[in-house]
């Protein structure tokens, strides 16, 4: 798990304390500097969403996403990717949309970004499907792995507002630019929306990279570490 995160190897005096349970002093500093009454309200633009009708709960909000056409990506991939993992989790994880694995097996995050996924996950005690739950912003694989468009974003979108409303996280983590501005409603750069604690409507959201980015670029490994500390960081203080 540390080599996948570029932390490896590593040397732990005896009398020192793992670095998990303690980033550097001018890291938790940082950290600390972002508490939870320190969230920045984002300026939302919203899409042009899809309305949908509410569902009264889980198996209805999973039969809609199932028996979705509303655009094109549907009549391309092999099913619907609705989510994973625990339906009350105080963590959720949101990537783009499903890749050619999990169109296969119908679970976000299975193929190799999934591996790096899981061992993030790792890295700061978590594990899928407890206490966490994983979903992505469109629930259809986009043809050959591109980007999920618009319009495309903006008739999901829906699905996933109701999959928060019901697990109520505690704490979002947006894996990626297409989930990051897909839930705050703006466009921005990776670089500029991470270290910052947004609001996703009353509910805390860090942005991170999204693995599949840090498997083409594994130096930048280093700065989802700090993400991840600083999303320990900004869950203990809403616990406190
Ligand atoms: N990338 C994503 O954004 N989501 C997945 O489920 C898999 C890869």
């Amino acid at each position: 798990m540390l080599r996948e995160m570029n932390l490896y190897p590593l040397w732990v005096r005896k009398d020192m304390p793992a670095p998990i349970e303690q980033p550097s002093a001018e890291f938790s500093q940082e950290v600390e500097a972002q508490s939870v009454a320190a969230v920045v309200p984002v300026e939302v633009v919203r899409h042009e969403e899809k309305s949908i009708a509410p569902a009264s709960g889980w198996s209805e909000l999973k039969a809609q996403v199932k028996d979705c056409t509303a655009c094109k990506l549907r009549a391309g991939c092999t099913q619907t990717v609705f989510g994973v993992g625990d339906e009350n989790a105080d963590w959720l994880f949101v990537g783009e949309g499903p890749g050619a694995d999990e169109d296969e097996r119908g679970e976000p995050f299975v193929g190799q970004a999934g591996k790096l996924l899981d061992n993030m996950l790792a890295s700061i005690k978590l594990k899928r499907g407890s206490n966490v739950y994983i979903a992505n912003v469109v629930k259809c694989r986009p043809p050959n792995n591109r980007a999920p468009e618009a319009e495309e974003v903006a008739t999901c979108l829906p699905y996933l507002k109701q999959q928060i409303a019901l697990i109520k996280p505690k704490l979002i983590v947006a894996l990626g630019k297409t989930a990051a501005t897909s839930l705050l409603g703006k466009e921005a750069t990776l670089g500029s929306m991470r270290a910052t604690l947004h609001d996703f409507e009353g509910t805390p959201l860090l942005v991170t990279y999204h693995p599949a980015y840090l498997l083409r670029s594994p130096a930048e490994k280093a700065k989802a570490w700090q993400d991840l500390c600083a999303a320990v960081s900004a869950m203990n203080n809403l616990k406190n």
